[in-house]
This record gives structure tokens, sequence and C-alpha cells, in this order.
């Protein structure tokens, strides 16, 4: 059975539990990081981990873990549960305390979880397919670079895209593409120029666009930094996401319109394989 962590403890998913008055629960008052898993080494973790502080600062929220305590428990349940590819979750919530808007004392303790997921990303199906998108409103609040854990409209969204076809959607605010539903979003221009949203509080700042946009400056493609309108991504070359979960992954069609030749382009496919052979290199 799948081990997790909990409060510093290890132990079998089915024995791990957490309070009704979890404040993650009621409030949604929780973060979290989802980091990649590649031959039983973490991706980039420092940059979840970065992130993760970052996140907590945001909604006034301590952590009393370690940054040492943190890689271990990521370390150890990779461990326990054997994990050659796949993630881990990670959520720090405000802990528990009697419900009430205001805040709890710091002295609260955080509720702290982690688990794994086994899950082949390197060979997923969705890479060599492509993902066919909709574009729909982008009805979250405004502070979406900050990772919390309040993910309904993104699930919701998700949810009726699929019930009408689609594999993902792109969220769009006064007709500029934002994000997709949990990855960043990218077009290709006819000119072979790389577009996305800058990092400000309309999108989260991922982690594997930080290393992809390296990765363009390294291969010298030509990339900016900027909303993109539906319109545009419409007529683009190519299109593509990118998530600690799909990686980079080609985006075949939008709003039922064909991209390119309805099939994975030959920037996407580089990029994926570039981004790969790096991870390799540098996880730990
Ligand atoms: N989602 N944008 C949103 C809204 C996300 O939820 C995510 C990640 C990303 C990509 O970030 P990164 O490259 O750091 O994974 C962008 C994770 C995977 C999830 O919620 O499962």
């Amino acid at each position: 059975m799948r081990q997790v962590y909990i409060n510093g403890a290890y132990m079998p998913e089915t024995k791990a539990k957490i309070s009704v008055f979890d404040r993650g629960f009621l409030f949604g008052d929780a973060v979290y990081e989802v980091t990649y898993v590649i031959d039983r080494k973490l991706v980039d973790y420092q940059g979840h981990m970065t992130r993760l502080r970052r996140s907590l600062g945001e909604i006034d929220m301590s952590l009393a873990m370690t940054d040492a305590d943190l890689l271990a428990a990521h370390r150890e349940l990779v461990k326990l549960n054997d994990i050659d590819e796949g993630l881990v979750y990670l959520e720090v919530t405000r802990g528990a305390a009697d419900r009430d808007f205001i805040f709890p004392d710091a002295s609260v303790p955080n509720t702290v979880v982690l688990f794994t997921q086994k899950k082949s990303l390197m060979d997923a199906p969705a890479a060599t397919r492509g993902l066919n998108v909709l574009t729909v409103e982008d009805q979250r609040w405004e502070r979406c670079d900050i990772k919390t854990v309040q993910l309904l409209y993104p699930s919701l969204a998700k949810t009726r895209g699929k019930a009408q076809g689609a594999d993902d959607v792109w969220f769009q605010r006064d007709g500029y593409v934002t994000e997709g539903s949990s990855n960043n979003a990218y077009i290709v221009s006819a000119e072979g120029k790389i577009i996305t949203h800058e990092t400000n509080n309309d999108i989260l700042h991922g982690i594997t666009r930080k290393a992809v946009m390296d990765t363009l400056a390294d291969l010298g493609l030509d990339f900016e930094e900027r909303p993109f309108l539906v319109t545009e991504a419409l007529e683009a070359a190519e299109a593509f996401s990118t998530s600690s979960s799909g990686l980079v992954t080609p985006v075949v069609s939008i709003d039922g319109k064909q991209i390119g030749d309805a099939k994975p382009g030959p920037v996407s496919k580089q990029l994926r394989q570039k981004y790969i052979e790096g991870i390799r290199r540098r996880a730990i």
C-alpha cells in the first residue's frame, strides 16, 4: 500500500487522518507544490521550494519545517513507494483551529502532507498525439501567482471542457490567454517566435516555464513574454503547454480549429526533447 507523509510521520494512506477543522479543508487555506520524479530523482526541486516559500509569504503563513526536513520527506517517500517516475505532491495548510475568518495565532502548527503518484509522463500518449484545447473565461481570483489549493474553478472548467470533448482548457481574460487549467500556455508564430504570458499575478510562475525559457535562450530561439490573443493563437503555427505533470505537451487544436497541420509541431517536439535531456542531467 502507498505510504504517505503527515506531520512528521510516514504511514499507509488509509491510516492518515486530518481534522475536520483543518483550514485547508474549511477555507482552502493552504498552498502546494507538485514535483516531477525521474530516475528516482527530484526535478528542479529547489525551484519548487523557492516558490513554496514565496506562496507562504504572500498569504502570511509560517512553516516550521526547514528545507532539509522537506527534502528528506520528499526523498523518503520516493524511496518508500519505489517511484522511478511520477510526482510528489506537497501541501501545507494553516492547521486546525475553530472556524473563524481571521487567521489563527501563528503558534497553531501547520498540517503538512506529502504523497506520491506513480506515472509515466515521459511516454504520455498526449505528447505524441497532442492536446485539443478549449478557451474559457478566466474566472479565478487575481492572485494566480500564488499556488493555493483553491482549484475549484480550474477543476470545474476542465471537467466541462472534457464533457465537450477537449483534453484541457486555456483561460482567457479580455480575449488574452493567461494560462492553462494547470499549465502555462505558449504559441509559436508563423515567423517561429515563441510567445507566452509574462510572469505577473495573472499566471502561476511555472518551474517548467522557467526551464523552458532557459532552454529557448540556450538554443538561440526567438521568444517574447507578453499576453497573446485567442485570435492570434488560432492562427499560430504551433502551440504547447508546460507543467511538472505534462512536461512540454503539444497542442494540436484550439476551440476546434486545427493548429499547424494538427500534429505536434517541430518546435514543440524539440523543446520537449531538450527539456527532458536537461532534467535528466539536473535532477537530484
Ligand atoms: N500545476 N499554471 C497553473 C495554473 C498550474 O497549476 C501549474 C502546475 C502550472 C505549471 O507550473 P509548474 O511548471 O511549476 O508545474 C502553471 C500542477 C502540476 C498541478 O496543479 O498539478
